[in-house]
């Protein structure tokens, strides 16, 4: 095991003991193995190579204050994916096999769950992908889903340091009926072009519009948005062509526990700069202030520049407490790992 330096942890890739890899064949899931290398063999007519069955998940296992290890809201992401294999015509993961997948994986790698304090997280990544060879277009005949693991820190530096958003009226990432409500690789694809010149213009991320109009605020490349109105009301868009983030549904649990009211409805654009607080929310990113917003000559500044708004702020702090065993699971959210920790 190489040396973590846990409290420098971002989130990038580096390999750990192993992953956990099933094949679908003829109807079946076989038993699957954890396997130490992290590269695999695939057929050259995969059809994941040539026609885009592929779907991925991002879930994350906490070391919480009690030694456990418990994985956030694994049924939500697990539900996830099986609709966004029905929609790209693959096969679903059952349930209890992709449980028992990440119990497996998660123990194996157990020495790389960042220890507790640390605010380090192990980043759950689950891939099904079509790997049986089909060169005229149809589902692939074979898939394979396989899950790997990566301990990580903040995904942007700086943790809640507020970052930069820019609106590109030229890309669109997800058509109207199109497939931007699951997660398939190909919406990445889509954004990639838009991320890196956001990233060259000095902006962390991208804020995309409704394709069709480009009048409503649909989601970033990574996260949904998350607005608080001067009056102290959560306002997240709902549109069919945003993924329906988990993060975001649990933001809005919580809020709704604090007394707050929340709207999940189209949201206009120019409704942006009567907002409070404007936010990004995601496994990844967890709660993120947004405290500028520029599309063309407008730039639109929401919250603090220099820190998390307090109701973004407070936010985050409840979400991250349940996460790290430090508040009760009121809602059942967090998954126990079984292991020697479980008592
Ligand atoms: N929107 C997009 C495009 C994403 O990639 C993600 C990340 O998974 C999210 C939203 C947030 O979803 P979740 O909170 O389930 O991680
Ligand atoms: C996640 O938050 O888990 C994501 O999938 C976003 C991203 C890093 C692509």
């Amino acid at each position: 095991m190489q040396n973590i330096d846990w409290d420098k942890l971002g989130f990038k890739y580096m390999d750990t003991r192993c992953h956990i890899r099933y094949t679908w064949r003829a109807g079946v899931w076989g038993k699957g193995e954890l396997y130490e290398s992290p590269e695999m063999g695939i057929h050259i007519a995969a059809g994941c190579l040539h026609y885009g069955q592929a779907a991925f998940e991002g879930l994350k296992a906490f070391r919480c204050r009690d030694g456990s290890v418990r994985i956030f809201r694994p049924q939500d992401n697990i539900g996830r994916m099986a609709m966004t294999a029905r929609r790209i015509c693959m096969p679903e993961v059952p349930e209890a096999l992709y449980l028992e997948a990440l119990d497996r994986v998660i123990q194996a790698n157990e020495d790389y769950i960042p220890p507790y304090g640390t605010g380090g997280s192990l980043y759950i990544r689950p891939l099904l992908i079509g790997s049986g060879l089909q060169i005229g277009i149809a589902p692939s005949p074979e898939y394979t889903f396989l899950i790997m693991v990566i301990p990580v820190g903040a995904y942007y530096k700086g943790g809640l340091k507020p970052v930069r958003a820019v609106v590109y009226d030229e890309y669109d990432r997800a058509a109207p009926q199109g497939v931007g409500h699951v997660k398939v690789a190909g919406n990445y694809a889509a954004s990639l072009y838009a991320h890196e010149k956001a990233k060259r213009e000095g902006f962390e991320v991208e804020l995309y519009l409704d394709a069709k109009e480009h009048r409503y605020v649909e989601e970033f490349a990574t996260s949904n948005f998350v607005g608080i109105t001067k009056q102290g009301v959560y306002v997240t868009p709902a549109s069919h062509s945003i993924l329906p983030s988990i993060t975001n549904l649990t933001l809005m649990q919580l809020a709704r526990d604090m007394g707050m009211e929340v709207e999940a409805r189209p949201v206009l654009f120019d409704e942006i700069e009567n907002m409070a607080e404007v936010g990004a929310c995601g496994t990844a990113v967890v709660v993120t202030p947004v405290h500028e917003i520029v599309r063309g000559e407008r730039v639109i500044t929401t919250g603090p520049s220099d820190g998390c708004g307090p109701v973004l702020q407070k936010l985050y702090d409840r979400v991250r407490a349940i996460q790290y065993g430090e508040a009760p699971d009121a809602h059942g959210w967090c998954h126990l790992v079984p292991g020697q920790w479980a008592h």
